[in-house]
């Protein structure tokens, strides 16, 4: 396996308050995190900034979603050039729950990745397949569909860091095995090295979110090309510190 910094995300939805995100930060504050890992969490856009404020300057702090035009007439968006006022480097973007929830399409996010990539805001893209779509065994059709919009759009992949959501898996406890997650992973790279390139595929990180857990993120860490984690409901409690350290 060749060195890709591991890398785990925090999302935290559209959950906290100002007091109960302050405890999170604190306690991330205090935790003994590995150092090889790169950590990123997502609160709320309203709270990025004590957010950035208060947490240690070794983790960084992503929005939830950024817009693709610079700046104007667009009621209850977010700019990158705002995130970057703010001192937020990065932004989750094609999350499912903004996928199916307010209809982003493929085009879309591929759109905001180009623009928020260009303007210097690194993204954790997301893509994954529903039960459905896995039941029919269309998953690494849809998957790799959702990547190849964004090489339409954009080459700066040393920006990104893909995360592969199977929908069925994200808070519903069921996990994907690291069998099943590994398979995707590795037909991601794959395609990866045939439409983009070998570098490209060798080089980008691939991580995994769905019901993650300190119970199980070790033994998916094991796995070739899994490269850390994007955590929703953990990521609010305590044992986000011990996914953090899946390594050690
Ligand atoms: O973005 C992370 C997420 O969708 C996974 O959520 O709660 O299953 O860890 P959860």
């Amino acid at each position: 396996k060749m060195a890709r910094q591991f890398f785990v995300g925090g999302n935290f939805k559209m959950n906290g308050t100002l007091s109960s995100i302050k405890s999170i930060v604190s306690a991330l504050n205090d935790a003994k995190l590995d150092s090889n890992t790169e950590v990123v969490i997502a609160p709320p856009s309203l709270y990025l900034i004590p957010t950035r404020d208060h947490l240690r300057k070794d983790v960084e702090v992503a929005a939830q979603n950024v817009y693709d035009k610079p700046s104007g007439a667009f009621t209850g968006e977010i700019a990158v050039d705002q995130l970057k006022d703010a001192n937020v480097n990065w932004a989750i973007l094609g999350h499912s729950e903004r996928r199916t929830l307010m209809g982003e399409t493929d085009e879309f996010v591929a759109s905001k990745t180009a623009h928020a990539t260009d303007s210097g805001i690194k993204v954790i893209f997301c893509c994954g397949e529903s039960l459905e779509e896995r039941e029919a065994n269309q998953t690494v059709d849809v998957v790799t569909r959702q990547i190849a919009a964004v090489t339409k759009q954009t080459k700066n992949w040393d920006q990104i860091v893909i995360a592969y959501e199977p929908i069925w898996a994200i808070g519903t406890g069921k996990v994907a095995t690291s069998e099943q997650a590994q398979e995707v992973h590795a037909a991601i790279r794959e395609w990866l090295k045939k439409n983009v390139s070998e570098e490209v595929a060798e080089k980008v990180r691939v991580i995994y979110g769905g019901s993650v857990s300190a119970k199980n993120c070790k033994e998916l860490a094991q796995c070739a090309d899994i490269d850390g984690f994007l955590v929703g409901g953990a990521s609010l409690k305590p044992e986000f510190a011990d996914i953090i350290n899946a390594k050690i």
